[in-house]
C-alpha cells in the first residue's frame, strides 16, 4: 500500500511536468485530486486496513495530496508566466521602426477663397444661402429677367438637361430663389457661393465649370454708394489695404444700372505692371442695382425698396491672389499644385 502511494506520487509529478497548457494541467488535477481521482481512491482503501496501520497510511496519503497540490500550483504559475511571455513577445512593438507617414490633405485654394469671403461677409451680417446646381430655367433665367431670346439661353452657352432643366450658369439663380422665398420681406442680406457651369472650351482663362460668389442686399434706401463701399471693403480684405475700386458701365439683364468693377492693381499699387497690363486696374467682378422688374417679379415694390447685387468669380480672385496663370490648375488634382497651398492653411 505504501509503495502504491509512492507510485501515485511519481506518476502525478511526471504528469504535472508533462502538462504544457492550463487545460492539460486541469485534467491532471481532476485525475489525481478530483472526487473520483486516484488519491481519493487510495483514501477509500484505508477502510480495508487494520486499525493500527490507518493513522500512518492516512498521514502518507495526506502528504501525497499536499505534494501534488503544491506541485500543481507551482506548475500553474509557471504556465501562466509562459503564456504571458509569449503574448508579450507577440505584441512587442519595435519603437525604432520608421512609422507610416499619414498623407494629410490641404484645403483647396478655391475653398480657401470661399471661406475668406464667407467670414468677411458673415462679419458684416450677411447670411449664406445655398441652392441646387441642377437648376430650373425659371430661376436661372426667367426670374433673372433673361428673356427667352437672350443669347445666354443659347445651347452654345448652357448645359441643358432638358428644355426646362439646366446646370446653373450663374449663382444669380440662388439669388432669385432667395428673393422668391422672402415674399417681399425686408431686409435681405446674403451671399451665395457655389459652382456654376458654362459650355466654354477650356483654356488658360476659361473653364466649363467654375465658382462664383454672389452678394445680394435689398432694403430701403440701398444705393450704388453702398455697393461701392461694400466692394471696397471686400477688395481691401482680400487683396490688402489701400485697394481702390472703380465702376465702369456694363450690362446685365437683372441689374440696372450694371457695372463692371475694377480693383487697383495689388501688384504695382496702380502704377501699371504686366499683371494689370499697364492699366493699374484689374477687372474682378460684375455688379449693379437689382433691376426693378426683377424686384417686381419676386413680389417687392421697387418704389419702396432697392437693392444691389454683385457676382465674383472665385478662380479669378484666387489667380490674382496666389499668382496662378492657368485656371485649369484648379481642376487637375495635381498634388504638386495643391500641396503649395498648405502654407496658407
Ligand atoms: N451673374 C453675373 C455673371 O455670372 C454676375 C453678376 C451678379 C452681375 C450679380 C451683376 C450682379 O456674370
Amino acid at each position: 500500500m505504501i509503495e502504491q502511494i509512492e507510485q501515485v506520487l511519481q506518476e502525478a509529478l511526471a504528469a504535472i511536468d508533462a502538462a504544457d497548457t492550463p487545460e492539460a494541467l486541469n485534467a491532471v488535477r481532476i485525475q489525481y485530486l478530483g472526487k473520483k481521482g486516484s488519491i481519493q481512491a487510495l483514501m477509500t482503501k484505508m477502510k480495508d486496513l487494520p486499525k493500527e496501520e490507518k493513522p500512518a497510511f492516512g498521514q502518507k496519503v495526506n502528504g501525497l495530496k499536499t505534494a501534488v497540490s503544491e506541485q500543481l500550483e507551482a506548475r500553474q504559475a509557471a504556465l501562466k508566466e509562459a503564456v504571458q511571455k509569449t503574448r508579450m513577445a507577440a505584441e512587442a512593438i519595435d519603437i525604432t521602426l520608421p512609422g507610416t507617414k499619414l498623407e494629410a490633405g490641404t484645403t483647396h485654394p478655391l475653398i480657401m477663397i470661399q471661406q475668406e469671403l464667407e467670414s468677411l461677409f458673415v462679419g458684416m451680417g450677411y447670411k449664406i444661402a445655398e441652392g441646387p446646381e441642377v437648376e430650373d430655367d425659371y430661376y436661372n433665367f426667367e426670374l433673372a429677367n433673361i428673356p427667352q431670346d437672350h443669347p445666354a439661353r443659347d445651347m452654345q452657352d448652357t448645359f441643358y438637361i432638358d428644355p426646362r432643366t439646366l446646370l446653373r450658369t450663374h449663382t444669380t439663380a440662388m439669388q432669385m430663389r432667395e428673393l422668391e422665398k422672402a415674399k417681399g420681406g425686408l431686409p435681405i442680406k446674403l451671399i451665395c457661393p457655389g459652382k456654376v457651369y458654362r459650355r466654354d472650351d477650356d483654356d488658360a482663362t476659361h473653364s466649363h465649370q467654375f465658382m462664383q460668389c454672389e452678394g445680394l442686399v435689398v432694403g430701403e434706401h440701398i444705393t450704388l454708394a453702398d455697393l461701392k463701399g461694400t466692394l471696397e471693403y471686400m477688395a481691401n480684405t482680400m487683396f490688402g489695404e489701400g485697394r481702390k475700386v472703380r465702376f465702369r458701365p456694363s450690362y446685365f439683364p437683372f441689374t440696372e444700372p450694371s457695372v463692371e468693377v475694377d480693383v487697383s492693381c495689388p501688384f504695382c499699387n496702380g502704377k501699371g505692371c504686366s499683371v494689370c497690363k499697364g492699366s493699374g486696374w484689374i477687372e474682378i467682378l460684375g455688379a449693379g442695382m437689382v433691376h426693378p422688374h426683377v424686384l417686381e417679379m419676386n413680389g417687392f415694390d421697387p418704389e419702396k425698396c432697392s437693392g444691389f447685387a454683385f457676382g465674383v468669380g472665385l478662380e479669378r480672385v484666387a489667380m490674382l491672389k496666389y499668382g496662378i496663370d492657368d485656371i485649369r490648375n484648379f481642376y487637375m488634382n495635381d498634388l504638386r499644385f495643391l500641396k503649395m497651398f498648405d502654407r496658407f492653411d
